[in-house]
């Protein structure tokens, strides 16, 4: 049985006060034990919710990470430095890093490599902008994401990494997938798995969905065979929209 996650990506929001009063009422809310909620804040508020979350259900992730081990890289954060503040997760590639800091497949691969040689997990995004759905080409950019940045591991990191799909059209837009379009390319992204690793490996890794997702159309969405939850970004700044999210399974 692959995991159910519900991650929130905070995003670039929250002050230090904000953050702390938002991770206390998530961890203190009644939710599904089942799901494996991780709330992913700005990268030097970690190790504080770290150490607020470290006895619940309640991973925490940080947003990015450099591709190097260590050196003279100013302003960049190691995954060894994400790992000794008390982190499990980290989101690669999101679309406004591939955007906006012009962040490749190929610099992606060498994200991944630094998770898993310190035993963190691995969000691995992906997702078309508009134009690329509107040419029917969804599907090759969305292979390519997922060969190019993850292709190169072997059965167990695979194991190890988490794939969000995320539409870039419906990020922030309040517009949806349909739960058709979701079930589709999530289908997809597990077809390929399985072609490279196999279906065993296929059937065991989680495909969380991005975009607009909210605590009204969140059920739809997680009922489909190939939707194992969610990665939120505005829902997840609200502690009771985060909450009904996660108890949408
Ligand atoms: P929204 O939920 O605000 O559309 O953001 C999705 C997202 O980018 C999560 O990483």
């Amino acid at each position: 049985m692959r995991k159910k996650i519900v991650a929130g990506n905070w995003k670039m929001n929250k002050t230090y006060s904000e953050a702390i009063a938002l991770v206390g009422d998530i961890v203190g809310s009644s939710y599904d034990e089942s799901v494996q909620l991780i709330v992913i804040p700005p990268a030097f508020y970690v190790s504080e919710i770290a150490k607020i979350s470290s006895s619940t259900n309640v991973g925490v992730g940080v947003q990015n990470l450099s591709e190097h081990d260590s050196g003279a890289f100013t302003g960049e954060l190691s995954s060894k430095m994400i790992q000794s503040v008390g982190a499990q997760y980290a989101l690669v590639g999101h679309s406004e890093r591939r955007e906006y800091f012009n962040e490749k497949n190929s610099d992606l691969a060498l994200k991944v490599n630094q998770l898993l040689a310190d035993d963190l997990t691995p969000i691995y995004c992906c997702g078309e902008v508009l134009e690329e759905r509107e040419k029917g080409n969804h599907f090759n950019l969305v292979k390519s994401q997922i060969e190019e940045g993850l292709f190169h591991l072997d059965k167990d990191q695979m194991l190890k990494t988490v794939i969000a799909y995320e539409p870039v059209w419906a990020i922030g837009t309040g517009v949806t997938a349909s739960s058709d379009q979701a079930q589709e390319m999530h289908h997809f992204i597990r077809g390929l798995v399985a072609n490279k690793y196999g279906v065993d490996t296929a059937d065991s890794i989680s495909i969380l969905y991005g975009g607009s997702c909210k605590p009204t159309n969140a059920k739809e969405l997680f009922a489909n065979a190939d939707v194992d939850g969610g990665l939120i970004g505005g829902a997840s700044l609200n502690a009771a929209d985060f909450i009904a999210i996660a108890n949408s399974f």
